[in-house]
């Protein structure tokens, strides 16, 4: 059985860590597996750019971040798009399928990773995917490798800067990666005690933000701290299109910038603002990611062995699993305005900006 394997989309800790487990179990238990790594996400797959991977390639890179293998962002919308020659991006990666020998393409990545996935498994080829994403937005899974790592960053981020908006008595504003989801602000929000959490998914309004800082200082309590998620916006603007949003905020001003200007003018507090960033994606995984990667990768090697195709690997309640890929792709798991966590979050008296 001849395997392809690639990274594709943003990339998170953990990705090496499936690589080597989905590795060590296919040298273990398939008969005469070769396992194919395949360049920069479907890039490579476009490019026909992959190189046969020895058991070698898949020790030593458990705690590894980043991916081997390299990734690209390959927009979903531009697969079927003709070139000058009538040929599309979809054409070439089902003829380097092909060309590669492959009887199976694993393929590690967020959304849109999983909708062209399901697109070249539509199309005829043997796909398995697995959840990546520090967004943790895949449909059907309860986590996505590379959270929990990101988590861990994001949080001791807001722990350190607790300290010092202490001293200074500062509003200060993290902004936490996600754009479309906000689990990442939500649990980094709980988890590092913010007073303040903001997420693409709840629309805030800027007065009852500067009124919850405003309250905390009335009550003696000289400093805030706000957890932003980078797609976190107005009441106001949720009701603009993406690009009328855009220019209405100003090229270049984040959510963060703008509300942390809001603060300081309405609240009358000193704000600063903090991007961890790429921060979050890199690095070694937690011990919670390597574990939940190590046992993804085996279980997709288990797949693999099974020819069991057009399928990702999910983790529901607990226990490792499969979707259809047809099922999931193209749905993304948001925060429910309504769940458990907000509850609690609302109910010691976090603001949520609503
Ligand atoms: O999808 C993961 C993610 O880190 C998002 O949280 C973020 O909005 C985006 O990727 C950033 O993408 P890029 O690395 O291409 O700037």
């Amino acid at each position: 059985m001849r395997i392809g394997i690639l990274t594709s989309g943003g990339d998170c800790p953990g990705l090496n860590a499936v690589i080597r487990g989905f590795g060590k179990y296919a040298f273990e238990n398939i008969k005469n597996v070769e396992l194919i790594g395949i360049a920069d996400g479907y890039g490579g797959l476009i490019r026909g750019e992959c190189r046969e991977m020895k058991p070698s390639d898949f020790t030593g890179i458990l705690t590894l971040g980043g991916t081997i293998l390299g990734t690209s962002r390959q927009p979903f919308k531009l697969m079927t798009v003709e070139d000058e020659n009538s040929v599309t991006r979809l054409d070439l990666m089902k003829k380097n399928y092909k060309k590669m020998g492959l009887d199976c393409l694993l393929t590690l990545g967020g959304a849109g990773t999983h909708k062209t996935a399901a697109l070249l498994s539509a199309e005829g080829c043997n796909v398995i995917g697995l959840p990546k994403t520090i967004d943790n937005d895949i449909w059907g899974t309860d986590v996505t490798f590379g959270f929990h790592t990101a988590l861990d960053v994001a949080t001791e981020c807001i722990d350190r800067i607790h300290t010092t908006a202490a001293s200074h008595g500062r509003t200060m504003l993290v902004e936490i990666m996600g754009n479309k989801a906000g689990w990442l602000t939500l649990y980094a929000g709980l988890a590092g005690g913010a007073d303040i959490i903001l997420l693409p998914e709840i629309p805030f309004s800027p007065e009852k933000v500067a009124k919850a800082v405003a309250k905390r200082a009335d009550a003696g309590k000289a400093f805030s701290i706000v957890a932003v998620a980078e797609g976190a916006m107005t009441e106001k603007e949720s009701k603009m299109k993406k690009k009328e949003r855009a220019s209405a905020r100003g090229s270049d001003v984040t959510i963060t910038n703008s509300l942390a200007k809001y603060i300081a003018e309405n609240a009358n507090v000193e704000t600063r603002v903090v991007v961890p960033g790429h921060i979050q994606r890199g690095g070694s995984p937690s011990a919670y990611d390597r574990v939940l990667s190590t046992q993804f990768g085996a279980f997709a090697g288990k797949l693999a062995s099974e020819e069991k195709f057009g399928v990702t690997v999910a983790m529901v309640g607990g226990v490792v699993t499969y979707n259809a890929l047809a099922d999931i792709a193209g749905k993304a798991k948001l925060v429910p305005k309504t769940c458990q966590e907000i509850e609690t979050g609302k109910s010691i008296g976090i603001s949520f900006g609503d």
